[in-house]
């Protein structure tokens, strides 16, 4: 059934699990995701940013979710918005029935350019308003995503890997979450503590605490009651940039967030874990060999059905992980 975020979250919280939150733009990866919760018994969210809206079309995205809903009657599913960057498209969605938005305030409405404190405050006070009305829950967002190992900000919906962050930027102030949590009501609050979207995370493999736990706990413990979102959570499978290079890719030498850095950031509030990049190897990487591996074939369902095992594989992975299995 489709559920509110908030409800899902609330579970998670008092059960202490995450839910990973995979993008979706067609069938594929609608149906990977789905068959890895039926097999897990996991609540599921499924989140549509603004590409994945301009690639299939809001209709085609909506339905899909619609029939995730429909096919798959025994699972709680959140219909989710991702990366909002105005009231105005946050209304949209509502409208079209997603069950929860991210208003993005983080950013101005160009989705490129980091706003001020004050503009945060009031799209997100806003979106919450129109939102809560609505039965909608609402995810914020606080802070510059960016990696603490190189300053970059990576794939922000337009912001360049060029941008090169400070530290203190990288990392969202506990004192400002809380009052930004008090001014706007959101529900959940996506934080900066050294993620960054897209697959150039670290160049170098991770150890030890590549991420800024300790700036996790100490949100945590200043708002307790408070969801935190950990965007920017692919972990770039070592094992699918092997394959993608071995068919004729050329992807270079790159890394992501271990699971067990996700797995700390669980025990100490994270509760939804933004995950869309893994998705993307996994599905290229099973391509690319099917490919090459059966060059008569051009039956796109044989290759497709392809990307359908990679990322349910991965689904259910995350799945185990974050100990969202059996949570349904
Ligand atoms: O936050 C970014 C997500 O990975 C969505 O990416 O805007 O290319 O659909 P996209
Ligand atoms: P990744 O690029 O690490 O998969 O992050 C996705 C994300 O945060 C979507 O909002
Ligand atoms: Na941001
Ligand atoms: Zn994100």
């Amino acid at each position: 059934a489709l559920v509110s975020m908030r409800q899902m979250l609330d579970h998670a919280a008092e059960n202490d699990y995450g839910i990973p939150a995979f993008n979706v733009n067609n069938l594929e990866q609608v149906r990977a995701i789905m068959t890895a919760a039926s097999d897990t018994d996991s609540p599921v969210i499924l989140q549509a940013s603004a590409g994945a809206r301009k690639y299939a079309g809001a209709p085609f995205l909506r339905h899909l979710i619609l029939a995730a809903v429909e096919e798959f009657p025994h699972l709680p599913i959140a219909m989710h918005q991702d990366h909002g960057t105005s009231p105005a498209v946050c209304q949209r969605s509502i409208q079209l029935g997603f069950s929860s938005v991210m208003m993005d305030g983080s950013l101005m409405e160009d989705g490129k350019t980091p706003s001020s404190y004050e503009y945060n405050v009031d799209v997100t006070r806003r979106t919450v308003e129109m939102a809560h009305a609505c039965g909608v829950s609402v995810e914020g967002e606080l802070g510059c995503l960016g990696s603490l190992e190189t300053g970059e900000a990576g794939e922000e919906d337009g912001i360049g890997a060029d941008v090169i962050l400070t530290h203190d930027q990288m990392l969202t102030d506990p004192e400002e979450a809380a009052d930004f949590v008090k001014k706007t009501q959101v529900d959940a609050l996506a934080i900066a503590c050294g993620t960054s979207h897209g697959a150039y995370k670290f160049t170098r493999p991770p150890t030890g605490d590549i991420l800024a736990i300790d700036r996790i706990k100490e949100i945590n413990r200043r708002i307790p009651n408070t969801h935190l979102v950990m965007h920017g959570s692919s972990s770039v499978p070592q094992d699918w940039l092997a394959v993608i290079n071995e068919f004729g890719g050329a992807i270079p030498e790159t890394y992501g967030v271990p699971v067990e850095q996700i797995q700390e950031g669980i025990k100490n509030g994270v509760r939804k874990v933004n995950i869309d990049t893994d998705l993307r190897l996994a599905s290229t990487g099973a391509i690319r060999r099917f490919m090459a591996e059966n060059q008569a074939e051009f039956d796109p369902r044989k290759y497709l059905s392809k990307t359908v095992d990679a990322m349910a594989d991965i689904c259910r992975a995350r799945y185990e992980a974050f100990n969202a299995a059996g949570q349904a």
